[in-house]
């Protein structure tokens, strides 16, 4: 009887030491024992260079996939990245299924009401886009009452598109879920024109030459920050944080330089 307790004793110091060994081997030079932190971390990957599917390993990429995970790296927590409709990624944040938004999503004053953004990381504008050699609309001005423009759900272009309706400056707003399929439309003239951010709107124009053109000026000015959950003041500043740390040893700009030069 005595043996066996010693026995069962000897068992779970044993095991202690096992589990405090697990921990160790996970935690990353940050010294504490606790295994690191995981946060969702969310996006909708048809805004290319910023959020896409890697083509060979079929997993969420793009500027602010590797600008999240290095922000991460540096403040010692860890990401699980999760595919999303944009539509959806404010009500999920503010319902707490996820802890982070990094879709290039405008750090607007009407979204401020409801999330809480980081510094910003990139100046962005709307532009609007036709297909190539259509020499009626060079610019939103042209659009008429027979015409159709497209833009991205839940989106500033799908704002901007809509009003445009609502006016009775366009026949159809026409709202898709992804940009993907409304370049395609853009292409083979389902619409008329594409109302979507310029550096996005740019890289599928790299990726398909001589098929769509950008037309006129910029449409408004905008800011790409990360959301997080209204008073989630701890993970905000551990972004802003990290970002700034990035910024300083360089990391950004070679981030910067493999997505956009
Ligand atoms: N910048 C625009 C906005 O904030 C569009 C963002 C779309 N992002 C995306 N990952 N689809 O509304």
């Amino acid at each position: 009887m005595k043996m066996k307790k010693l026995i069962a004793i000897l068992l779970i110091i044993a095991m202690t030491f096992a589990f405090a060994a697990c921990g160790n081997a996970n935690d990353d030079q940050k010294g504490t024992s606790d295994a690191p932190t995981i946060y969702k971390v969310a996006m909708e990957p048809t805004f290319p260079p910023f959020d896409t599917i890697d083509e060979e390993t079929q997993e969420l990429a793009g500027f602010d996939v590797d600008l999240m995970n290095a922000i991460a790296a540096d403040q010692g927590f860890e990401l699980e990245w999760i595919n999303m409709g944009f539509d959806g990624l404010i009500a999920a944040l503010q319902a707490g299924n996820i802890d982070i938004i990094a879709s290039g999503m405008n750090a607007s004053k009407e979204r401020r009401e409801k999330v809480d953004f980081s510094t910003t990381y990139y100046d962005s504008a709307l532009v609007v886009a036709v297909k190539e050699g259509n020499i009626a609309i060079k610019s939103i001005d042209d659009l008429t009452p027979d015409m159709k423009a497209g833009a991205q759900i839940g989106t500033t272009g799908a704002e901007l598109a809509t009003e445009l309706f609502d006016e009775g400056k366009i026949g159809e707003a026409k709202i898709y879920n992804g940009l993907d399929v409304a370049v395609m439309d853009l292409q083979n003239g389902t619409i008329d024109a594409l109302i979507n951010d310029l550096p996005v709107t740019k890289d599928y124009m790299a990726a398909k030459p001589g098929t769509i053109e950008i037309v006129g000026e910029a449409l408004n000015a905008e800011s790409y920050g990360f959301a997080v959950k209204k008073g989630n003041t701890e993970l905000l500043e551990k972004i802003n944080t990290g970002m700034q740390n990035i910024i300083d040893d360089g990391t950004f700009d070679e981030i910067y330089t493999k997505w956009f030069e």
